[in-house]
């Protein structure tokens, strides 16, 4: 059965190997001042920067960059592109690139039109924004947050260690270009890292109930199949169009708020995840892939059945002649053995942690949430990040 529930998602995907030449129309419906948010230099290096500044010269657009958003963005910098877009008076933000980018252009649009202490207000009070935020529009060049279809900015606050979202409608984006092609330059590190928060986003949807009949989990178990199938295929041939068409589309559609209905989400891994990038700043999707499987065991014997039927249904196990138990556990194995042969991060010290020093630290900032199947408590998230090093 599907509970009631509410459904809206005002983003225009445009998507396809065209998708570019679509952007002029888009900008046509915004004013001439366009700031324009992108990373560290990927942009130059693939000639996506020129095609773009094409764009907007032939729509007559008054451009102002915006470089050097980082990978998990800051607070800071934030606050600098707030600033600059105040003094453009930007009508539009055109975010090129991938999560770190549109998130922080998100997070901009507000900047740009709220006074006072943000952080405190958006980030930790979780408040809606009084003033609509600027527009902003996507091109996007890399897949796994779903950013380009949804309302989150999730921004790391250094000085106080915490990395978090704020999340509002208004924070949509517009419009979405999106070209699978201008993910064929993506590192193999950070393509594997953004299918894996592909998985993570259905998996904190998909453990939990309502556990009976509902469309939301068989839609959530086809577009896991597809995503371990497609990141296979890009691993063989990073410039297979059907893989990375599939795993584009996957990604927008995983936290677009379609898989949501009747269920009453998780979100466990990405607190830990959120956590761990706040204090190792680490390439999100291999945060969430070195924790899972530890994870996941740990909440196994609270949803057994439901463990069983993501091994059969999604990893192919065969439960024949095995207990529930031995079946459900196969399908975490399964789930650690595809995350070692993708080439991902099995552990934290393979994500680049030093040593356990500062784990007890992590474990005592990360958020507990009611959990899908088991609340954590303290000593269960240690536990999970020692088991996980
Ligand atoms: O900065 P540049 O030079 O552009 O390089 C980027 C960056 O170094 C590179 N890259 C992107 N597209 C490329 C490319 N290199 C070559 N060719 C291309 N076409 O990839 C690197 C990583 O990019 P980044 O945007 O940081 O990765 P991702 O898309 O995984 O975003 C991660 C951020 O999104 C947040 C994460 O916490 C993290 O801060 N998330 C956002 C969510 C949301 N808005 O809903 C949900 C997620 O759970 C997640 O928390
Ligand atoms: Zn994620």
């Amino acid at each position: 059965m599907q509970q009631d529930f509410e459904y809206f998602n005002p983003t225009h995907v445009i998507f396809g190997r065209q998708a570019l030449d679509r952007l002029p129309e888009q900008l046509s419906y915004y004013g001439e001042s366009v700031l324009l948010a992108y990373g560290g230099g990927s942009i130059h290096r693939t000639g996506l920067y020129d095609r773009v500044q094409d764009a907007l010269r032939r729509s007559g657009k008054r451009v102002t960059d915006f470089p050097g958003i980082m990978p998990n963005p800051t607070y800071e910098k934030v606050l600098e592109g707030g600033r600059l877009a105040r003094a453009c008076g930007a009508d539009l933000i055109l975010a090129v690139g991938g999560g770190s980018v549109i998130d922080c252009a998100k997070a901009v649009a507000l900047a740009a039109v709220e006074d006072g202490d943000l952080w405190t207000r958006f980030f930790l009070e979780k408040r809606g924004p009084e003033r609509m935020p600027l527009p902003i529009g996507a091109v996007l060049t890399m897949v796994g947050t779903g950013s380009e279809m949804d309302g989150d900015a999730v921004v790391t606050n250094e000085a106080t260690r915490r990395k978090t979202s704020c999340w509002d409608y208004s924070l949509y984006p517009k419009f979405a270009i999106c070209d699978p092609q201008l993910t064929y330059t993506v590192p193999e590190y950070q393509m594997v890292s953004g299918s894996f928060d592909i998985l993570s986003h259905i998996m904190e949807i998909y453990f939990s109930p309502d556990d009976e009949d509902n469309l939301s989990d068989d839609l959530a178990e086809a577009i896991m199949r597809s995503v371990i199938r497609s990141t296979a295929a890009a691993l063989r041939d990073p410039r297979d169009y059907t893989a990375r068409s599939n795993l584009m589309w996957a990604s927008s559609l995983a936290l677009s708020g379609l898989l949501s209905p009747s269920k009453r989400e998780d979100w466990e891994v990405h607190q830990i995840q959120h956590q761990l990038g706040a204090y190792y700043d680490c390439a999100h999707g291999m945060g969430l892939a070195a924790v899972s499987p530890a994870y996941y065991r740990t909440i196994l014997p609270y949803a057994v059945p439901r463990f069983k039927r993501f091994a059969v249904n999604v990893w192919g196990v065969d439960p024949t002649g095995r207990s529930d138990e031995e079946v459900a556990l196969a399908g975490i194995d399964a789930l650690a053995r595809y995350i070692r042969e993708s080439r991902m991060t099995p552990t934290l010290r393979a994500l680049g942690i030093p040593d356990e020093s500062r784990l007890a630290e992590i474990a005592d900032t990360v958020t507990l949430r009611r959990g899908g199947y088991h609340q954590l408590t303290r000593a269960e998230v240690l536990a999970i990040l020692r088991a996980s090093f």
